[in-house]
């Protein structure tokens, strides 16, 4: 969380980190600020609030200078406020800091510091960074950084200028996300790369420890021992509209109505019929899957819920045990992994702390790993021994959606691949398969087509305190999703229940008027859904039911229904999740909340 950038070059700082930030609000959005060098003198405007209040503040007090960083904060270590919002300065004000992270050892550094004649004036972590730098300076603003970051334990993107030094930025990063943009006589830092889209598509991708020095000349790259590092430049192919709201009101409307694009992108040469699943980034060999005993899925938040779909696709097709853990719980207990494990991660950003740190545990234990992301050229990606990349495009808003559709494609594309190679299903049933998920970019068009009626009953319903999601097999896990999404949002409460789990707790919970949103998708336990909707509706409850087209009978148990169009059962979930995302997203505008930026979320969570 928190977004850092950064510029050098010829044309003005502040407008350009202004326009960063707002690119990365998405990180963090409590507090925001700039440091800039104005002839040569480290300028400091930051404040609370949002990007604007601060783009009001520079608009009173502008500042000019062609180098600066800028950044924008999701709080962990002390309260949102104008004192702990970024950039820190050392006391004397000579280097200036931006951070994305957490110094987890910074009571002692501060301790150390302080018993070296060091003052402090925030509760940030941070504030112990350019005092570090500052400490170590003798002439080299580098080796100061270096140095620094020796001492420093946790994770850290961070960007430095200095008055010592005003003809350069220094980064480094550790287990937070940095990347530095290359233009013509210009050059940038960034938390990822939609900060800097409008500038470039030339990116280097910083490895853990390494340092860049951004100077008029260019980019140099060192290593921890100061030895330069020659990084490849790669070329980013999202452009700059493509994280525009294109006539939307929120980025969250604009990236579910993309949905059927990109479940159709994300199919491009894999899934093509009468010819084998394609799997580019896969290089696993034949011999190795057939030794696989198990597979672990592991991710976090709605990537998390995307696994839990995985498990009873790749169980039903490919005949392999999966378990599904999130990433926080994973890393932390005593998983049985070996070189007969397969571990598929699952992540949006490619940048989820805990996600990233299941991903090297099972590295360690000689796991293999398939990473399923969105971003090229992420710490996850390139930490992986395989990569699907799912075609979502910049996934802005901070809930999920598009990029939670695509993963529901690889899995069900890396379910079929293991499945051949097992043997575990026959050509022609891979085949029918296939040409039901050619068919999902249609039926997810006809799914949006007919959100009249998800509207309506968000408008009927935003305001009650408490919701419930019921469904059994893939529709539970798809009520999970739909029941995150509602909270995130809406701040509605919500809890998402196996169908069969009812009668165990809930139910006492269900009164007059009480709202149920229920799945009943799946042909094997439909009836059995449908003796939950008269549990419900006996004790009051008012329902929103979707069933598959035909099961109009549904409608007289109900207060609503909505049907999805027809497939096969396994791929309910890819666009049965579309109208609960759309009822959350009517359900949040309807009680005004701010949809693409919600309270205390950020949508890359890079700190445990
Ligand atoms: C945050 C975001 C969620 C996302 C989760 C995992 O909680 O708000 O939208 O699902 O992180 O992120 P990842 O990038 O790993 O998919």
């Amino acid at each position: 969380m928190c977004g850092i950038v950064g510029y050098f070059g010829n044309r003005r700082a502040d407008s350009i980190l202004l326009q960063g930030l707002e690119k990365l609000e998405y990180r963090g959005y409590d507090s925001a600020g700039v440091s800039i060098l104005d002839n040569d003198s480290l300028k400091i405007v930051k404040c609370k609030g949002r990007i604007k209040n601060l783009r009001d503040k520079l608009s009173k007090n502008p500042l000019n200078g062609t180098i600066g960083i800028g950044h924008t904060r999701w709080a962990t270590h002390g309260e949102p406020s104008d004192l702990n919002a970024h950039p820190h300065t050392n006391e004397k004000a000579t280097i200036s800091v931006v951070h994305n992270g957490i110094i987890e050892n910074y009571i002692h550094l501060k301790e150390w510091l302080c018993s070296h004649g060091y003052n402090f004036s925030t509760d940030t972590d941070t504030e112990v960074i350019p005092n570090l730098i500052d400490y170590y300076y003798n002439g080299s603003i580098i080796e100061a950084v270096i140095k620094a970051t020796q001492k420093m334990e946790g994770s850290y993107a961070i960007g430095v200028i200095s008055s010592y030094e005003p003809d350069k930025i220094v980064a480094v990063r550790k287990d937070s996300p940095l990347i530095i943009g290359a233009g013509k006589e210009e050059a940038f830092i960034a938390s990822d790369v939609t900060a800097v889209l409008n500038y470039t598509r030339d990116v280097y991708y910083l490895d853990d420890k390494e340092f860049a020095i951004i100077t008029k000349e260019g980019v140099e790259i060192l290593s921890e021992e100061g030895e330069t590092i020659e990084k490849e430049l790669s070329h980013v192919t999202w452009n700059a509209e493509a994280a525009e709201k294109g006539g939307y009101k929120h980025f969250m409307l604009k990236e579910i109505h993309e949905q059927p694009k990109v479940i159709r992108d994300t199919m491009t040469s894999r899934i093509v019929l009468g010819e084998d699943i394609n799997l580019d980034g896969i290089t696993i060999s034949n011999d190795e899957i057939n030794n696989i005993n198990k597979i672990y899925i592991v991710a976090c938040g709605t990537a998390y819920h995307a696994g839990i779909v995985g498990k009873y696709v790749i169980e039903k097709l490919a005949k392999i045990p999966v378990e599904v853990d999130v990433a926080s719980e994973f890393r932390y207990r005593e998983p049985m992994i070996n070189e007969n494990t397969l571990m598929i991660v699952i992540s949006q950003s490619g940048e989820t702390a805990d996600t990233l740190a299941a991903l090297r545990l099972a590295k360690k234990n000689g796991a293999r790993v398939i990473a399923i992301t969105n971003v090229m050229g992420s710490t996850i990606s390139r930490e992986a021994n395989d990569v699907f990349y799912t075609w979502a495009g910049p996934e802005i808003a901070v809930a999920s959606t598009k990029a939670y559709v695509t993963q529901l494609i690889a899995i069900d594309t890396i379910a079929l691949y293991l499945a051949k190679l097992k043997n575990s299903l026959s050509d022609a049933e891979i085949e029918e398969i296939k040409e039901e998920m050619l068919k999902l970019p249609e039926k997810a068009e006809k799914i949006l087509e007919s959100k009249e009626v998800i509207q309506k009953f968000a408008a009927e319903n935003y305001m009650h305190k408490d919701m419930f999601f019921l469904g059994r097999g893939l529709d539970y896990a798809v009520a999970m999703e739909g029941s995150l999404k509602l909270k995130e949002i809406s701040y509605i409460h919500s809890e998402a229940y196996p169908g069969g789990e009812l009668k165990h707790g809930p139910i006492a919970l269900i009164e007059d008027g009480t709202v149920v949103i229920v799945l009943a998708t799946q042909e094997k336990v439909f009836d059995k859904m449908v003796s939950n909707i008269k549990e419900v509706v006996t004790r009051g409850g008012k329902i929103l039911a979707f069933a598959p087209e035909g099961h109009t009978e549904i409608e007289k148990s109900v207060h609503s229904a909505l049907y999805i169009p027809e497939t096969l059962p396994i791929l309910y979930p890819v666009i049965s999740v579309i109208p609960l995302q759309l009822l959350s997203y009517y359900m949040a505008t309807a009680k005004g909340c701010d949809v693409d930026k919600p309270r205390n979320l950020a949508k890359s969570v890079t700190v445990e």
